[in-house]
């Protein structure tokens, strides 16, 4: 699908050493179709040269507010409304303060006071410049006044630094771009979605928890978003960042998870179980931290059931929302998910075969097959975020059926 053709996205460049992967990622926003038009900040220029800019955009590069040739050409007004969307890659600390502070000193934030079209931006400066206070207060504000904010990544700094900062690579971006631009056939819809492991408490220092990093329920929650829904995302423990315009709740043990599912199931369209919730937890949680003893070389806790969070949501007889649940097997996947689907009254079961290597539990990568009643669809091996938009588009499809 070729959501890009024909768009036209005004990128604008601040001055970073990310610059530098502006020229590709120009290339391959065009080579989707997409117009791009260039505007530099003159930091800008010193990382990458107009003249390169131009030559991959097909187009002279705006780079000055008070340029009577380029006002006679297309006037900074006539630039702001040109755009469907603003695309500020690298966006620096200093760009996304001047944007905060409502500041217009430069073509860049001229363009950003006077357009009233969607404006993404990829932050993109030292770790320790992005953690600061004053830059997240910013980043934090542009966000409330409906900036998308894309990234930044994690990682390897030009500085020799490691932490958050790091602008999305550009084929990160056009995916963002696409997403941005593809239909949103969940728009009015409200989707609730379990992810991650849960802890179930031993004593005050020690817990019983699983391998479940998260990253499919997030990037369900991440995909339903793009669509166009309003997310709630109920998650344990993990390591990742929120997606972008999702509401977020952190849980502990599976008895949090389902009250706070529970306090909020039978306001939402569509309930999705990701969450790889503990079966059992410990009877009692010692209130001091167990000792070691030398008289005994065992020792056994008791545990208990958890509540079966998904049962409970389908089980509800008032606004039961349309219920996903998943189902991770070693072996017989299809009879098991089969089962589990008819056992807890699902909706829709998405099976995948955890005993292959490469997808599954903390994998990027994983395949998957959904069933419902009367029906099957096999959805092969791709990153976790592909799969989850079609998990998503099935979920609308079986959605729409169920609501006719
Ligand atoms: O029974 P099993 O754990 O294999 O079922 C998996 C599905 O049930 C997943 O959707 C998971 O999120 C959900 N589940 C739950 N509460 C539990 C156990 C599993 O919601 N206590």
């Amino acid at each position: 699908m070729q959501t890009l053709a024909g768009k036209k996205i005004l990128l604008g460049i601040s001055g970073g050493i990310a610059a530098y992967k502006c020229a590709d990622l120009t290339r391959r926003l065009m080579e989707r179709g997409a117009k791009v038009q260039v505007v530099m900040t003159e930091a800008a220029k010193e990382f990458i040269t107009p003249l390169t800019m131009q030559a991959v955009s097909g187009r002279p590069v705006s780079d000055s507010l008070l340029d009577p040739a380029a006002e006679a050409s297309m006037g900074h007004i006539e630039l702001a409304k040109w755009a469907d969307l603003v695309l500020l890659a690298p966006a620096t600390a200093d760009l996304i303060a001047r944007i905060a502070a409502g500041m217009g000193n430069d073509l860049l934030t001229t363009l950003v006071l006077a357009t009233d079209s969607p404006i993404a931006l990829s932050p993109a400066m030292n770790q320790q410049m992005y953690k600061n206070i004053a830059t997240q207060e910013n980043v934090d504000t542009l966000a409330r006044r409906g900036m998308l904010i894309w990234g930044p990544a994690s990682g390897e700094q030009a500085c020799g630094d490691i932490g958050p900062g790091r602008m999305l690579e550009p084929m990160q971006l056009v995916e963002q771009c696409e997403a941005y631009f593809q239909p949103k056939p969940l728009s009015g819809k409200s989707v609730l979605i379990t992810a991650g492991p849960t802890r179930e408490a031993i004593d005050p220092v020690r817990y019983i928890s699983n391998h479940s990093s998260g990253k499919m329920g997030f990037a369900l929650a991440e995909a339903a978003a793009q669509l166009g829904a309003s997310v709630t995302l109920i998650s344990g423990p993990v390591n990742l960042q929120s997606p972008h315009s999702v509401q977020r709740v952190e849980v502990s043990s599976a008895q949090e998870m389902h009250t706070q599912v529970m306090n909020v199931a039978d306001k939402h369209d569509v309930f999705i179980g990701c969450a790889a919730v503990a079966d059992y937890r410990p009877v009692s949680i010692a209130e001091n931290k167990i000792k070691k003893t030398d008289d005994n070389d065992d020792i056994s806790i008791a545990m208990t059931k958890n509540p079966d969070i998904i049962a409970s949501v389908a089980a509800l007889t008032a606004n039961r929302p349309f219920t996903v649940g998943f189902a991770a097997e070693t072996q017989d996947v299809a009879k098991y998910a089969k089962n589990k689907l008819a056992k807890k009254n699902l909706d829709m079961i998405c099976a995948n075969d955890v005993s292959i290597e490469g997808q599954g539990f903390n994998s990027n990568d994983n395949a998957i097959t959904l069933y419902w009643k009367n029906g099957e669809k096999c959805l092969p091996l791709s990153s976790k975020k592909v799969l989850a938009h079609s998990i998503m588009l099935n979920v609308h499809e079986r959605l729409s059926v169920s609501n006719s």
